[in-house]
Formats: C-alpha cells, sequence, structure tokens
C-alpha cells in the first residue's frame, strides 16, 4: 500500500509522515531530500547553475539511498548537511530541471515497488503515485510554516531572521507552484488537512484515521 502526503513546505508533511510510517510500520520516503542531495553534490562541485547538463550529469551519477531516515549520497552520510539554508534556496534548480525529475521520480517508485510506503513531497499523489491507495494533501497557513522552518533553522545553528524565512518561503511557493510538470497540485481524490493549531501527535492520529477509512472503504468494495 502507498500512502502520498504531498503539500507545501513547512506544512509539517516529514514529521507527520514520519510518525504514520512509524505507526503503520511502513516505509518513510522523503523525496524531498533527493532534490537537496543533488543540488549539495552540485554545490560542492561548484557547478554553474545555469548548466541544465551539469546537474544532469550529476544526479544520472549519483548513488543515493535513503535508508532508515538517512540520506546517502556517494556512500556519504548527508542527512545534516541537505537541511542547510543554502541548499533549500539553490533546490529549485534541480526541482525545474525535467531530465533529474524524471530520474527521481524513477527511484521513488522503484525504492516503494515492493514495500508499504509513506512518501512526502509535491507531486507524489499527482505524477508519481497517481494510483497510491491513499492521498493526503497536507497544508498551514503561510505564519505557521514559516515559524516552523525558522524554528529548525535555529535549532540548527543557523543565523537567519523570521522575515527572511517568510520571503524566501513566498518564493519558493511561487516556484513550487508554477512549475509546469510535478509542480505543486492537489490530486482530485486527495484528502486535506490543515495542521494549524495541531499537535504532531494530533496530526498523526487524525492522518491514521484517514488511512484506516481508506482502507475499509477498499474492502467494502
Ligand atoms: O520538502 P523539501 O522542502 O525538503 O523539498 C525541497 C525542495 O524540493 C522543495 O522546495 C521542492 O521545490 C522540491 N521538491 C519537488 N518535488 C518533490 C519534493 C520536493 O520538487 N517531490
Amino acid at each position: 500500500m502507498i500512502v502520498t502526503i504531498d503539500g507545501p513546505a513547512g506544512a509539517g508533511k516529514s514529521t507527520a509522515a514520519r510518525g504514520l510510517a512509524d505507526h503503520l510500520g511502513y516505509r518513510f520516503l522523503d523525496t524531498g531530500a533527493m532534490y537537496r542531495a543533488i543540488t549539495l553534490a552540485g554545490m560542492r562541485q561548484q557547478i554553474d547553475w545555469q548548466d541544465s547538463e551539469a546537474l544532469v550529469r550529476i544526479a544520472a551519477g549519483a548513488d543515493l539511498t535513503l535508508p532508515d531516515d538517512q540520506v546517502f549520497l556517494n556512500g556519504e552520510d548527508v542527512t545534516q548537511a541537505i537541511r542547510t539554508f543554502e541548499v533549500t534556496s539553490l533546490t529549485h534548480y534541480a526541482a525545474d530541471n525535467q531530465t533529474v525529475r524524471q530520474l527521481l521520480v524513477d527511484l521513488q517508485q522503484e525504492i516503494a515497488a515492493h514495500t508499504d510506503t509513506v512518501t512526502e513531497g509535491r507531486d507524489q499523489a499527482t505524477v508519481v503515485f497517481p494510483h497510491a491507495e491513499c492521498k493526503i494533501y497536507l497544508t498551514a497557513s503561510d505564519e505557521v510554516r514559516a515559524q516552523r522552518r525558522y524554528e529548525d533553522l535555529l535549532s540548527r545553528g543557523e543565523k537567519v531572521t523570521f522575515d527572511e524565512v517568510l520571503s524566501k518561503q513566498k518564493q519558493r511557493d511561487l516556484r513550487d507552484l508554477k512549475r509546469e510538470i510535478g509542480g505543486l497540485r492537489k490530486a482530485e481524490d486527495s484528502i486535506e488537512l490543515s495542521t494549524d493549531g495541531l499537535t504532531t501527535e494530533q496530526v498523526i492520529q487524525q492522518l491514521v484515521q484517514i488511512v484506516r477509512g481508506r482502507v475499509t472503504d477498499k474492502n467494502q468494495v
């Protein structure tokens, strides 16, 4: 069974998807981490970001694995290194590159092919797993999302202001929404849940109810 969780940055997708996967005993797949890892590889090789072929070569040659909630790039644990403000700001080059997207979509489908998976991203319900049994669209208000990201960056020792985070988030939302293929869109058959005012535990509980509801519906068909 595949459960997709899509939504804008900072809606709480990763924490919720991880918690839901733990609860169900499913694998958790963080697809944003893949775009981040390719971006980190590009940064390290100091590529010209306008050179889309260079990024394709990096993605095609990358050995990307995501075991147990970690991210390995060519054998190196980059779980923390992909979370910086700089990586976040540059990730749109990988996300906008259609060949890079196709390579990562293939990898995502391969990873989830034989394992029950909770997968999170922007295009999981619409492009990558259109036949997923359960699709969820997670949202939250702009301020709540920016506050979460701000606190997360501060806890990692980054020096940023709330206004910077909010303004970058608006830019990112716009890019995610405008991306023609793989952009942020709610699938027609997705169930929307706003995480505003909910604790992580409450979000996970609601997600568990949604998944259970879907499983029951399917069994009755
Ligand atoms: O979710 P996260 O913020 O880690 O994603 C990093 C970036 O990767 C996002 O800004 C988004 O543009 C891109 N992304 C994407 N498709 C996905 C997941 C993430 O384009 N499935």
